[in-house]
């Protein structure tokens, strides 16, 4: 039987809040989860969702109040696992008068690795995320993108098994962002098992196996990207435009939306030939009829309940 690189059960964590603490409010709330080896894994939800409060359950720097998980088979509690584990905090704070390379010396000197290998293992890994050049500046003079690359390089420059990044595409650029992506296709490839949670949904369809989502505490659903999006209903969406003294029918001009004299309204499938029938009894002129591919941001923005005026423009193909 193999084991699950990270099995999650009933993890829950409570966080006092108010003035005298005497009140608790859930921000996990019973998680199950299993991750395999070799997934790259997208734990997905909005801010506050409770994505690096289970982050840093597993790190084992906070404690829950219910549940318990476990790593490569070993228990969180269990100090050895974290040799093979690395870690990407959200906000990592850094000693920003050092130097790229002193950093990451500083990091793997935990490691056990000696001098000669640390100095090797760290030019590779300065390399793999393309900051050789800058290897010897220090940090405070480093973009947001290049501290993010340090931070990465410093989680995964002791080869851990399985990588757990806390948003690591937050505040990056589109290039930095594919730099990002890049690296952890690159530790996929290697066989690793990567664990990161984003609220950016198409860098998550992109990369990702599988991927959970995660809103106000509580897992909402579990699946390859594909198969979350095929739950959806697919829609078609219709561009035409009106003829002179041929009004549109009232229910279609309610839910089309209009620039100048075009409009586009989305239909499920079934409805797609009566409404053309409608079209065609006015006169309209058709522009284009197209299937609509639901994304996970669709899905998304379904499970996080967002309020109804957010919804409007959605709500036009919901019966
Ligand atoms: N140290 C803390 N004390 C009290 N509440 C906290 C603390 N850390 C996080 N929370 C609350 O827990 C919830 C989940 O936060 P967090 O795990 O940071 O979400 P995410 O990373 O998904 O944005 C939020 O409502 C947040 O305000
Ligand atoms: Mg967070």
């Amino acid at each position: 039987m193999s084991t699950a690189a990270i099995e999650i059960v009933g993890l829950t964590k409570d966080y006092p809040v108010g003035f005298w603490r005497k009140r608790m409010r859930r921000s996990l709330d019973s998680l199950n989860l299993q991750v395999e080896e070799g997934e790259i894994f997208g734990f997905l939800g909005p801010n506050g969702a409770g994505k690096t409060t289970t982050l840093k359950l597993l790190m084992r720097l906070i404690f829950p109040t219910a549940g318990t998980a476990r790593i490569l088979g070993r228990s969180i509690g269990d100090t050895r696992m974290h040799r093979d584990i690395g870690y990407l905090p959200e906000q990592p704070y850094f000693y920003d008068h050092l130097t790229a390379r002193e950093l990451l010396d500083y990091y793997t000197r935990f490691s056990g690795y000696p001098a000669a290998e640390r100095r090797d293992r760290i030019a590779r890994m300065l390399e793999r995320v393309g900051l050789s050049s800058a290897a010897d500046v220090q940090l405070r003079k480093f973009s947001k993108g290049m501290l993010q690359r340090v931070g990465i390089a410093q989680a995964i420059v002791h080869d851990p098994k399985v990588v757990f990044l806390d948003e690591p595409m937050s505040g990056l650029d589109p290039i930095g962002r594919r730099e990002v992506r890049d690296i952890i296709l690159d530790l996929k490839q290697q066989g690793r098992t990567v664990f990161f949670s984003t609220h950016i949904l198409s860098d998550a369809e992109m990369l990702c196996d599988r991927v959970a989502v995660l809103h106000l505490g509580q897992l909402r659903g579990v699946g390859a990207p594909g198969e979350i999006v095929s739950i959806e209903v697919h829609g078609v969406e219709i561009l035409f435009e009106s003829r002179e003294g041929r009004p549109l029918p009232l229910d279609l001009i309610q839910r089309a939306t209009r620039t100048g004299q075009r409009y586009r309204i989305e239909v499920p499938e079934a409805e797609l030939y009566p409404t053309l029938g409608q079209l065609r009894d006015c006169d309209a002129r058709i522009l284009s009829v197209s299937t609509v591919r639901p994304t996970l941001e669709d899905y998304f923005f379904r499970l996080v309940d967002r309020p109804k005026e957010a919804h409007a423009a959605v709500e036009v193909n919901v019966p």
